[in-house]
């Protein structure tokens, strides 16, 4: 190391910090804690390297950027001086809270955390395949952006596979490519709706829906959930954009009837209003062929549908997607222009080569044979408990909701539970205050049997210990 006399600091050539950098620091340390107080002149260039034994360069690029930075000035001829701070008074350096925690690598989820694919199940060599050829053959695919709405042929591929699974027949220019659900919800709030506008939301519901919307000043006039679906908001809520779940409710789990879906539409039509098909993990149905989409149903006339690759393919790879009615496309467009496009563009000319390929369907049915497996469990295990509550069999979706007799907290049980390292969240946590639910959210997907079996005894063991008070 290399004490300069006039700074008193030292020159630590082994440290990772460029000596230049080291310099800037040590100067600005002075000027802001006044230790090198303001109009004190700084030593020539040239005699400053010397004493720290770096090239003169070193030192001149070190006080130019301190002149741009406004802690040095440029004197004609006389060299470099201090500027003065002024009154600030800086803040203290805190140190951050548990570093360490909010860095370590998440591992996978803990039983029964909702909402996750099981990705120890991902189709690793198949999917490094597909990016490997399309780096191979196409990388201007994944390294020059192209369109902000996406990828053309992924575009392509989703217009198929809605067209397939979900019974909506569009072409690709009414598709645009989102980073999941999420963004695909909050571009149509934005593209629909202003501040102090009012949309319908179920209750209970997906709480991040609910943050964004009162985030962006607009109400939500909450519709209830009957045996049918969600009901249908009154003319009278002032509400001119509905969201809904009809394919498996979230978080109660159940399918919109074909009424209820001719009634949402009547709605729309009457009120000049717009449907949001949130159809976030439709593709997992355990019997039969998965139930249309409303927006089929609409002939995408009132119905903007959204869906996403987080459950059937990987929540990481924050891909989703939007199909909308051709009068929207433009609308829908210029927000993401405005507001940037946020999907990920790298990935999408793979995704759209593993969808043509077959091996996103190959994926998604070896997924729903585990998952219904998994399900299966889960239910007989379940169906002991009449003790504390029972089930609701939706033949459907990626988690199960247990409701709690009364008398049993979901919230008492929640923490004991998450205390010994298992995620059962509370129902009532996804509805307005005073609805009345009481029960647990049992995400299945993503947990082995010995896994799920070992959790529920532990889960087993805090209802029993909440029943008894
Ligand atoms: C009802 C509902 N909508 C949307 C999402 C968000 O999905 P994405 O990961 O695609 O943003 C979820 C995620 O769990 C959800 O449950």
């Amino acid at each position: 190391m290399t004490q300069t006399a006039w700074l008193g600091f030292s020159i630590d050539r082994n440290s990772g910090t460029p000596v230049f950098e080291q310099i800037c620091a040590a100067i600005r340390d002075g000027a802001i804690t006044g230790g090198l107080e303001a109009g004190r002149k700084l030593p020539a260039t040239r005699v400053f390297a010397t004493e720290i034994g770096v090239s003169r360069s070193t030192v001149v690029t070190a006080y130019e950027q301190l002149v741009a930075e406004g802690y040095l000035e440029a004197v004609r001829g006389s060299g470099y001086r201090i500027c003065a701070m002024g009154e600030v008074e800086l803040s203290r350096k805190v140190d951050p809270v548990r570093p360490e925690a909010d860095l370590a690598p998440r591992g996978f989820p803990l039983p029964f955390e909702a909402g996750h694919p099981d990705m120890q199940l991902f189709p690793h060599r198949q999917w490094a395949k597909a990016v490997a050829r399309v780096c191979r053959v196409a990388p201007q695919s994944m390294l020059v952006g192209g369109s902000h709405l996406g990828n053309p042929d992924l575009r392509k591929a989703i217009a198929g596979h809605v067209a397939e699974w979900r019974g909506i027949d569009a072409s690709p220019n009414q598709v645009i490519v989102t980073a999941g659900s999420t963004d695909g919800l909050e571009v149509c709030l934005r593209t629909l709706m202003g501040a102090g506008g009012t949309v319908a939301l179920e209750n209970p519901g997906y709480m991040p829906l609910r943050r964004f919307v009162e985030a962006q000043g607009m109400q939500a006039a909450y519709m209830g959930i009957d045996g049918s679906g969600a009901e249908v908001p009154g003319d009278d809520c002032g509400a001119r954009l509905a969201i809904l779940t009809p394919s498996h409710q979230y978080p109660l789990g159940g399918a919109m009837s074909p009424n209820r879906r001719m009634e949402f539409i009547r709605w729309a039509e009457r009120g000049d209003a717009w449907l949001i098909e949130d159809d976030y993990d439709s593709e997992f149905r355990y019997a039969g062929r998965p139930i249309p989409a409303l927006a089929g149903f609409d002939h995408l006339n009132r119905t903007i549908y959204v869906g996403s690759f987080s459950k059937i393919f990987s929540n990481t790879l924050r891909l989703g997607y939007l199909v909308l009615p051709e009068s929207l496309v433009t609308p829908v467009a210029d927000t993401i222009r405005r507001f940037g496009a946020k999907a990920s563009f790298m990935p999408q000319q793979a995704l759209a080569e593993f969808i043509d390929k077959g091996e996103f369907y190959r994926h998604l049915r070896r997924m729903r044979r585990v998952y219904a497996e998994r399900r299966k469990v889960l239910l007989a295990r379940l169906a002991g408990w009449r003790d504390f509550g029972s089930c609701v069999d939706h033949l459907a979706g990626m988690q199960l909701v247990f409701h709690l007799r009364e008398g049993i907290a979901d919230r008492e049980v929640e923490a004991l539970a998450e205390r010994k390292g298992v995620i059962a969240r509370a129902l009532s946590r996804y509805a307005v205050a005073g609805r009345g639910y009481n029960g647990l959210m049992l995400g299945f997907c993503a947990y082995g049997e010995d896994e799920m079996d070992k959790a529920l005894d532990v889960l087993e063991d805090c209802l029993h210990q909440v029943a008894a008070g």
